[in-house]
């Protein structure tokens, strides 16, 4: 049986995301400027478009689904994301992850899905949708097939995504135990030393990127109706940098104001210049300027930074079937190692072909 090993020097880095509709700012500072990093600091690194998790929770209507992933390609393309150098596809181009999900079904306990914490909190909190499904209930095992596939060792993920990483190491783990070669430790102390085909990968805890608060000052969402999309246009961006909200406490232009719970100054700060921001930092605090003026800068400045962005991503809308054609020619490069990644896992199964 060929098995193998983790390799320190080659990191595979890997990370999907569901299909929900253009990207925010809250996105574009949360992660994707990290994944953009990413793809310059390792040489083998995967994003994917995880339509199959999107369906297991809106499965009843799937019709949004085809133009809510080419939106996600132009954003990430649009925003840097280089095709060839980091290899992006749908996830439901590689039906191998499809076969991984079944071998993971039979050694995966139903108790582990049944304790995950986002499960939970979604079937008590999200009532307008049937999340009473098979497949809604195994979404991290589904993960741990996406991530297990490529033989990631990373896995760059926020911190709410913590309890599914550890979830698809314990599948991973107990997936080698089952079908894999076990050392026995003889001393009855320390673990057994495993080797089987699949890979355990580690969570990569992205250096804390920016909460980004919304319009009303909320978390940034597209369902709260306060997200500055990156691809907004001028007019959109204006009015809503004109109705984004203030200090509270700041009644009149005479009442000095607190920037630092001030939802303008915090969605600012993250894109003006230092000078600008001190200046309307000075003048909010003694009370010498007003927040219209500071909204109208704000507006300018918001313009100006998401310019390059939608000029870039309206040439990519241009071109014919672009979008289609990056995710071909990523699962072309994708389907080989999950081919591989199978082959092994059905070698040690015992269920070669
Ligand atoms: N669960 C992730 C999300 O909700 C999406 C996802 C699916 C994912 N498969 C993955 C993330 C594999 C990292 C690795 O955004």
């Amino acid at each position: 049986m060929s098995l193998t090993t983790y390799d320190p020097a080659h990191d595979v880095i890997l990370t999907g995301y569901r299909p929900t509709g253009k990207m925010h700012l809250g996105h574009w500072f949360g992660n994707l400027q990290n994944m953009l990093a990413l793809q310059h600091r390792y040489p083998e690194t995967y994003f994917f478009v995880a339509d199959w998790h999107a369906l297991t929770s809106d499965w009843a209507d799937p019709s949004r689904l085809a133009g809510y992933t080419e939106d996600m390609v132009l954003d990430w393309c649009a925003a840097g994301m280089d095709p060839e150098r980091s290899i992006i596809y749908r996830q439901s181009d590689i039906p191998a992850t499809a076969e991984l999900n079944t071998y993971f079904a039979l050694v995966t306990p139903m108790s582990w899905l049944e304790r995950v914490p986002t499960y939970k909190e979604q079937r008590e909190n999200i009532k307008d949708k049937d999340l009473g499904n098979v497949g809604f209930f195994q979404y991290p095992m589904l993960q741990a097939a996406d991530i297990a596939i490529m033989r990631a060792t990373k896995v760059p993920v926020g911190e709410d995504q913590l309890p599914h990483l550890e979830i698809s190491r314990e599948i991973v783990r107990r997936f080698n135990y089952t079908y894999g070669e076990v050392e026995k430790n003889g001393k009855g102390e320390g673990e057994d030393l495993v080797r089987g085909p699949l890979v355990e990968p580690q969570a990569l805890i992205a250096e804390a990127g920016a909460r980004v608060p919304g319009l009303d000052g909320r978390k940034m969402s597209k369902s709260y109706g306060n997200a500055v999309f990156i691809s907004d246009d001028e007019e959109a961006l204006r009015k809503k940098a004109a109705a984004c909200i203030t200090d509270p406490a700041r009644k009149l232009k005479t009442d000095p104001g607190d920037p630092d719970i001030c939802p303008l100054h915090q969605i600012h700060r993250l894109i003006g210049e230092a000078g600008v921001l001190a200046e309307f930092d000075a003048c909010c605090r003694n009370a010498s300027c007003g927040c219209v003026a500071h909204k109208k800068r704000f507006a300018d400045d918001l313009v100006a930074y998401l310019q390059p962005f939608r000029e870039k991503r309206e040439a990519l809308a241009a071109v014919p079937g672009f979008a289609k054609e990056v995710l071909q020619a990523g699962a072309q490069r994708a389907l080989p190692k999950a081919a591989q990644t199978i082959a092994l896992c059905r070698d040690a199964m015992g269920i070669s072909l």
